[in-house]
């Protein structure tokens, strides 16, 4: 049984996940109306995820007797200065998610709730992959610079990414 504080701290997240995957869905039609096929079908695939971390712990919420919220998300910024700005504000909001499962962790261990603290695991886990992703990402946009061919080929490859991602993907 959730403790209230666990269980508000749990719906908390839900929300920032849910924000998180309309955030990218934004993104991704930002990107596809340019013309960035690659980077759409990038954020496409982000916001999926976002929406996989909010069901999974949809379920748990639920099947540790709380209850799970569905709440009213904030809308999202849709318009960005350059691909540049909303790959910087993608790194800035998996920073943003890190911490707040940082301190979703901190609550599950002042709470002595260690079931929770051993399933917040696999977010710390996915935590680390995520912004290690995106500052990769932005390290490849610094080098392109306002290149117009080097944008082609990071479109292009930044398909792989996406579907090398999914095929490593474990079913759950
Ligand atoms: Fe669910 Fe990108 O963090």
């Amino acid at each position: 049984m959730l403790s209230k504080k666990i269980e508000k701290a749990l719906n908390d997240q839900i929300r920032v996940e849910a924000e998180s995957s309309q955030i990218y869905l934004a993104m991704a039609c930002w990107a596809e109306v340019k013309g960035l096929e690659g980077v759409a079908g990038f954020m496409y695939s982000q916001s999926d995820e976002e929406r996989a971390h909010m069901l999974k712990l949809v379920r748990y919420v639920n099947e540790r007797g709380g209850h799970a919220h569905v709440s009213a998300l904030k809308a999202p910024n849709v318009t960005f200065k350059s691909f540049k700005e909303m790959f910087e504000k993608l790194f800035e909001h998996e920073v943003f998610v890190s911490e707040s499962i940082n301190e979703l962790v901190h609550i599950a261990l002042q709470e002595k709730d260690y079931s929770t603290h051993n399933f917040l695991q696999w977010y710390v886990a996915e935590q680390i992959e995520e912004e290690a992703m995106a500052r990769t990402i932005l390290d490849k946009i610094n080098m392109i610079g306002n290149d117009k061919g080097g944008l082609y080929l990071f479109d292009r490859d930044i398909q792989q990414l996406t579907i090398s991602t999914a095929a490593s993907e474990s079913p759950e």
